[in-house]
């Protein structure tokens, strides 16, 4: 359907239109029916707001769903029960566990809920981070769960004594490596001396650690916590197609835990909620690590020429591990998301403390980069040229 911007203001009338405006971000379930992928991906401005993958996931994926679903789509008229066995076996094997010790969901977003539904209460509480990624504190929150949040130390890091110490008759630590917003991440090191700091002052204590970005580190220091979590019941390990697999919109994610815990979180867990195109997809992205490392290869260059940009312009950012920067850029995160829009740009929310001078900006493709570099040279008053 062919659709000007100025029929899509007067459909929607003044407030429509004044909801559109440069802070607001979409959500699907506000978006008029017209408003459609095409346009959003196309037309709209560059989505550097969400940590998505913006090339989506590889030919092998995509020729697998077609086929799957053609010729006639009746495929899509079954329920998917066939398919999730396939999927639980394809992660086993790419991480040499067994299906008994995974866990599968809409996102990953659903076993952080289970997990924080499961092992936190009024009086066992989620100890997490402040800013790190707020699904389980949100969920904790709606549920009445104690939180306790946790700030950063100076240098951006999860502050992991800090983190320890209030972890002491918990429910469960969440910790996000590498975090988000920051993109910061800890070695192994730290991560295991963490884990045994924890588990001795509270040996009842569970550590989700939250390894969404794992495929986009680069620091040689860092490693999964999967195989400890295989090991120990109170270690468990998230991840999801969302970003290097490129699958955000077809919502697949899981945790990896030992068998007893995997036992324990399940009944609180619906295993009915996956789809078909995305559990086909994920099955077959889970084993194309050559896709993986290409699509980790390609992050780095835009990610690398962006940090670069950045720095030569004068502003600091930290040590990104993601898809993603969080930059000084010295000026009021929404001022910065204001003119980022005006640019034809979209970058991150808030991440308070840090809101009066941080801002998250994700990254897409070198080109997208080069093109948003600009729009921020008009925002922050640099000139463009001499900082790329
Ligand atoms: C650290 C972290 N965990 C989980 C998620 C959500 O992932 P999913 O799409 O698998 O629900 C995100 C999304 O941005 C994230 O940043």
């Amino acid at each position: 359907m062919s659709f000007s911007r100025r029929a899509f203001v007067k459909t929607l009338g003044i407030g429509g239109a004044a909801a559109l405006s440069s802070s607001y971000i979409p959500r699907a379930y506000d978006l008029p029916s017209f408003w459609t992928p095409t346009l959003l991906a196309q037309e709209g401005p560059l989505l550097l707001h969400n940590n998505e993958n913006p090339l989506g996931p590889g030919d092998r994926v995509l020729n697998a769903i077609r086929e799957h679903i053609a010729p006639d789509g009746a495929t899509i008229g079954r329920y998917p029960f066939a398919l999730t066995g396939g999927l639980a076996r394809a992660i086993a094997q790419r991480f040499d566990v067994e299906p008994g010790n995974i866990i599968m969901g809409t996102g990953s977003t659903q076993a952080l809920r289970t997990a924080t539904q499961v092992y936190t209460s009024p009086t066992k509480a989620l100890v997490t981070a402040t800013p790190t990624y707020e699904e389980c504190t949100q969920y904790a929150q709606l549920i009445g769960s104690a939180v306790v949040e946790v700030g950063l130390n100076e240098n951006l890091e999860l502050d992991l004594d800090e983190m320890a110490a209030a972890a002491r008759g918990a429910g469960m630590v969440f910790l996000n490596n590498p975090n988000n917003p920051t993109a910061t991440v800890h070695p192994e090191d730290a991560v295991n001396g963490f884990i045994d700091d924890v588990l001795t002052a509270s040996p009842d204590t569970m550590i989700l650690v939250d390894e969404a970005y794992h495929d986009y580190v680069t620091d040689p220091r860092h490693v999964s916590q999967i195989p400890h979590a295989v090991r120990n019941p109170k270690v468990m390990a998230a991840r999801t197609f969302s970003k290097a697999h490129g699958m955000a919109g077809m919502r697949v994610g899981y945790m990896i835990a030992h068998e007893d815990t995997v036992r324990e979180l399940s009944p609180w867990h619906s295993f009915n909620t996956m789809n078909t195109p995305g559990i086909l997809g994920a099955t077959i992205s889970i084993l194309d690590t050559q896709r993986l490392e290409e699509e980790a290869a390609r992050n780095t260059e835009a990610r690398q020429y962006t940090i670069d940009w950045f720095k030569n312009a004068g502003f600091d950012a930290t040590d990104s591990q993601c898809n993603f920067i969080f930059v000084k850029t010295g000026m009021n995160a929404q001022e910065f998301r204001d003119g980022a829009r005006e640019n034809g740009v979209m970058v991150g929310r808030n991440f308070p403390p840090y809101q009066e001078e941080w801002a998250r900006i994700s990254i897409g493709t070198l080109e997208q980069m080069q093109q948003a570099t600009e729009a921020f040279a008009k925002v922050l008053r640099v000139n463009a040229t001499a900082a790329a």
